[in-house]
This record gives C-alpha cells, structure tokens and sequence, in this order.
C-alpha cells in the first residue's frame, strides 16, 4: 500500500469513522479505584500530595460506594491506616483491624460490591517494611509469607471479594493460595502485585498510606527498574503458584512490560497507575501547563493500548464522569 493510492488519513476525516477503526477502548468498567481508610468519626483528610484523593473514616465508605457506582466504577482497593504500629505489623491480620472493618463497612451497604484488599505489612509495622525484619533491618521471606496469608484469610473472612499481595516476597501467591482455600476460600482470587518496581514514582502513596520504610529502601524485595527478563520469571512464578490476575506496577514508565507480560501470558493484566504518576499530571495541571482532562484519558488509554485489561488509578473518578459527560454529548471517543 504506497502513497497517493493508499492515504492514511482517510480514516481521520472526522469522530464517526475515527471512532469506527478505533482499536482501543476506556471504560469506567476498567477502573479499580483505591481507597485509604482509618480510624475516627467523618474524618476526610486530603492527602496533600495527591490533591483530589483521602484518608477517609468508615462511616464515609457508603457514600463513597454509591459514588463509584453512580459513576460505573466496579471495584476498590483498600489500604489501611491502622489504629497501632508494632514490629509484627499485628493489625495486618486482627479480624478487627481497619481494613477488615471496612470490608464489613461496604459490605453492609451493598453486598455486591466488588472488594479487594492489598495485603502487604508496611502500613502496620513500626518499621515500614513490608515484612518482619531480623536485627540487621534484613526482611525476612518465609516468616512473612506466613503473616501474609493471615493477612489475606483475615480479609477473606470478613467479606473481601480478591486479594491482591503487594509485599513481592518470594512464594506468597502459593503461601495465601494454600491459606485461603485451606479456610474454605478456594473462590477468592488473587491479583499478585507480580512486576512490581522499587520505585520513586510511591512516593505520594507512601504520605497517604503513612507506609514510608523507617530506614533504607525497598530494593531486596521489589524489583530494579532496569529490568525487563525478570518481570517475566517473576510473574511465570506467580502464575505457576495460581495467580488469578498480574499487576504491572508502576504503569507509566513500565508499558513495555505491560505489553511484554500480556503477550507472554495471556493473563487478565493490571496496570497500577500510581501515586507518583497521579501526583505529576495534579502539579503540572494545577500551573496550567497541560490539558488535564486530555492528559489523563490518552495515559489511560495508552494502558489499555499496552495490553492493560484493567486499570488501577485514582484517576477512576474524575475520568468515569469526563466519560459520561462526553456519551451524554454524543462525541464520545472511549466509549466502549
Ligand atoms: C504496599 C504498596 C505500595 C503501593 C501499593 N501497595 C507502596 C510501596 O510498595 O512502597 C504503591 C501505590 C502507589 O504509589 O500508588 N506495599
Ligand atoms: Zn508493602
């Protein structure tokens, strides 16, 4: 097909036919939209690097819920801020704990829902690592994995529809696997966290989690950003060990691997569009540098162009209505 014969452009003339040949779509339905919780009574505290998103008390989840489904938002993620702090990060897995408390919170109003948990100990231990440490700040891999599936059993068990472990310790999906269905679980999914990064791009998450590592880094645990080969041993390993969906995490700067594991595996593949991410689009729109609301529909279209079946973002909200308001207009280019 060879200039003048053949003009691209053909297809550009105008929105019918560009939305005709469009070979990616956004939809609410993608989204999965986090939610930080913590104790108190109508608290809604902004998190100041990630302006638009909360630390939110239990008694503002029902409105919320009804938010997201108004808005044709399926599911959450929840992340806690736990009442204490201790080594063993002991309100992980307390069958009162915050989280588990929400999960009762959301399930009470509408059983139907969709809930998911991160599981992961850096909100609830002392330290802020996502495991127990030994005496030299070393975390410790099999005696985690224990707590984890706890952790996991503990959400399960008060309602959580999936499971998503975001600790990258070595065997967890097979540790929680074996938990939950040992608890009589077997239906609970698990979204591992499989190629997820050490890196800078959490640092909002880290003051709207208050999960900020007390000393060091994250680097023997999550993986060097240099890297493209492990991502996949990484997520062939969790899969093995009965991963039902994979997080790609950060998204942005890591589309080749979204694109890479989709391809390799053929596995319903998540991109976490986080903290960082969601905080640079804010800033520089907030200066009035970019299109916000361009800015945010092509990125996250852009994961679904990568291979991304659904999308984790705090985005979730804003972008759903800018896609209504657009369907109601009848110039709606992300439609499904
Ligand atoms: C917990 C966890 C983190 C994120 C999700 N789960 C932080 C981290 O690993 O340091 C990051 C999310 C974001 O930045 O939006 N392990
Ligand atoms: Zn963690």
């Amino acid at each position: 097909m060879q200039f003048p014969e053949y003009r691209p452009r053909r297809l550009r003339m105008n929105e019918t036919i560009r939305s005709m040949v469009r070979e990616s779509t956004l939809s609410p339905k993608d989204f999965i939209y986090p939610l930080f919780v913590k104790p108190g009574e109508g608290v809604r505290d902004e998190v100041s690097s990630m302006p638009g998103q909360y630390q939110i008390s239990l008694d503002q989840l029902p409105a919320e819920i009804d938010e997201l489904k108004r808005l044709g938002i399926p599911a959450v993620i929840l992340f806690g801020l736990p009442h204490s702090k201790d080594a063993a990060g002991t309100e992980a897995y307390d069958e009162h704990g915050i989280v588990q408390e929400a999960i009762r919170a959301i399930k009470k109003h509408d059983p139907n829902f969709y809930v998911i948990t991160d599981v992961c100990l850096c909100e609830y231990t002392d330290h802020g690592h996502c495991g127990i440490i030994d005496k030299n700040g070393y975390v410790l891999n099999d005696v985690t994995l224990e707590l984890l599936a706890q952790e996991a059993v503990s959400h399960a068990a008060a309602g959580a529809d999936m499971v998503a472990p975001s600790d990258m310790m070595d065997g967890r999906v097979a540790a929680i696997r074996a938990a939950l269905d040992h608890e009589g679980y077997e239906n609970v999914p698990i979204m591992a966290y499989s190629a997820k990064y050490c890196s800078a791009y959490y640092g909002p998450f880290r003051e709207a989690a208050d999960s900020a590592p007390q000393f060091g880094d994250r680097s023997q645990y999550q993986m060097d950003p240099a890297n493209s080969d492990e991502a996949l041993r990484e997520t062939a390993l969790d899969i093995e060990e009965s991963a039902d969906l994979v997080i790609v995490k950060p998204a942005l700067a890591f589309m080749d691997i979204i694109r890479r594991v989709k391809d390799e595996f053929g596995m319903p593949t998540v991109a976490y569009n986080v903290s960082g991410e969601y905080a640079m689009v804010k800033a520089a729109a907030e200066r009035g540098w970019i299109d916000e609301q361009r800015i945010i529909l092509e990125t996250l279209t852009s994961f679904r162009r990568a291979g991304a079946d659904l999308i984790i973002t705090y985005h979730a909200k804003e972008a759903a209505q800018w896609m209504i308001e657009a369907a109601h207009k009848g110039v709606d280019g992300f439609k499904k």
